[in-house]
């Protein structure tokens, strides 16, 4: 039975307890197998306080992706990669190409290790979004921001410049942290750029979408 509520103390693990505590994933990995894995991992996350987008969360980003097939997937903030592979695990069935980014050398090096483990093949960045994204060429169609809640302007411009004509960009996180994304909604509401949140109760929280 995996545990899902967070403890009071913050669990530090290194990353070879993390993995001897996660399923071995032998090749071919089958949908089951890669759901058990990804299961573990947000349990384990819950418990290091690492904080991946919800289940609920990701029912949502997968019914997105199945409506929208994109083929060129950006994150910005990938932590432990847990998003980026539930991202891959309905994308690859159509051979979407994944982009991320981290700025915390741990979480890089987890993420990659992760991702490598499930054989996922994601093109991952080390360092600040805010200087690797003006490196990056689109059209990304489907762009998920979900790192520091104070830079989400910053990201949201340099993204947008890699987004292509027909882009979903998601934003996670967008009603708890309103208040640190205060320049973000006057950009939005002074450029008349449209959006939808939807709420998701389970992470107390929700999306912003700009279509
Ligand atoms: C909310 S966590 C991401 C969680 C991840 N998307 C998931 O659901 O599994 C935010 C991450 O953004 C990273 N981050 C914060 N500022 C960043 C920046 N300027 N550039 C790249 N990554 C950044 C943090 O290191 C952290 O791992």
């Amino acid at each position: 039975m995996l545990s899902t509520e967070l403890s009071c103390e913050k669990l530090d693990l290194t990353l070879d307890e993390v993995m001897a505590r996660l399923p071995t994933l032998a090749a071919p990995i089958d949908d089951t197998a890669l759901n058990d894995y990804l299961d573990q991992l947000y349990a384990l996350g819950r418990l290091r306080h690492i904080p991946n987008i919800s289940p609920q969360n990701v029912t949502y980003l997968h019914s997105l992706l199945h409506q929208r097939q994109p083929k060129n997937i950006l994150e910005i903030g990938c932590a432990n990669g847990y998003s980026t592979l539930r991202l891959w695990q309905v994308a690859r069935a159509w051979g979407a190409r994944i982009t991320t980014m981290d700025i915390s050398r741990p979480s890089y090096l987890e993420a990659q290790h992760h991702f490598k483990h499930c054989q996922a093949h994601i093109k991952l960045h080390f360092g600040n979004a805010l200087q690797i994204l003006p490196t990056l060429t689109g059209d990304f169609d489907f762009i998920l921001i979900d790192a520091q809640k104070v830079h989400t302007l910053d990201f949201f411009i340099r993204a947008r410049k890699l987004a292509s004509p027909d882009a979903l960009i998601v934003i996670d996180d967008v009603i708890k942290f309103r208040d640190k994304m205060t320049n973000f909604y006057d950009h939005l509401h002074t450029h008349a750029i449209a959006y939808e949140i939807l709420a998701l109760p389970d992470d107390q929280d929700g999306v912003m979408l700009i279509d």
